[in-house]
């Protein structure tokens, strides 16, 4: 059976975030990558009418504004919570139990590593390779904040202090 992701509508707020980034480049592909950073980090993933606008306002071909949209792991072309938890699964961090921070923060908040956010929409959840702080292993990032010596105890913690900020 195939599963099926429902894609809400661009609100008002997206489409006024759209109007300001597209204010802020030169209208053409050498904007694209920048542009399309914008939307990441403004709307947190990459609607598909946010690529159709980009294609327009660009006067880039659509299938282009794709094909660079896909090429780079930190755009995210499914609906994302507004903040991303990554946990860390280099060598060191692994030895010490990153996989169980994944299999207890999927259960936690309900979502897939790489897939989905939580019933809340605040956060989705992403595995990395080595975030540079393995004597801290094993780590938990939220979006630019660290965590170290990360065990399945102090999750809970950490996401009620994120839901606060
Ligand atoms: S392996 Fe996790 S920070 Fe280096």
């Amino acid at each position: 059976m195939s599963e099926t992701v429902s894609i809400p509508k661009l609100t008002k707020d997206d489409t006024k975030k759209l109007d300001g980034i597209f204010k802020r480049y030169p209208k053409n592909e050498a904007s694209l990558i920048m542009v399309l950073q914008d939307i990441q980090d403004e709307i947190h993933w990459l609607h598909p009418d946010a690529l159709d606008r980009t294609s327009e306002e660009l006067d880039v071909p659509r299938g282009r504004v794709e094909s660079v949209a896909t090429f780079y792991r930190a755009f995210a072309l499914e609906p994302r919570g507004k903040k991303l938890v990554k946990v860390c699964m280099g060598t060191a961090c692994h030895v010490r139990g990153a996989g169980m921070l994944v299999d207890e923060i999927e259960r936690q908040l309900g979502v897939t590593a790489g897939h989905g956010m939580s019933e809340d929409g605040l956060f989705s959840l992403e595995t990395v390779n080595c975030v540079g702080a393995c004597a801290m292993a094993p780590v938990v990032v939220v979006d630019d904040n660290y965590y170290a010596e990360v065990g399945t105890g102090k999750l809970e913690k950490i996401f009620k202090q994120e839901r606060k900020s």
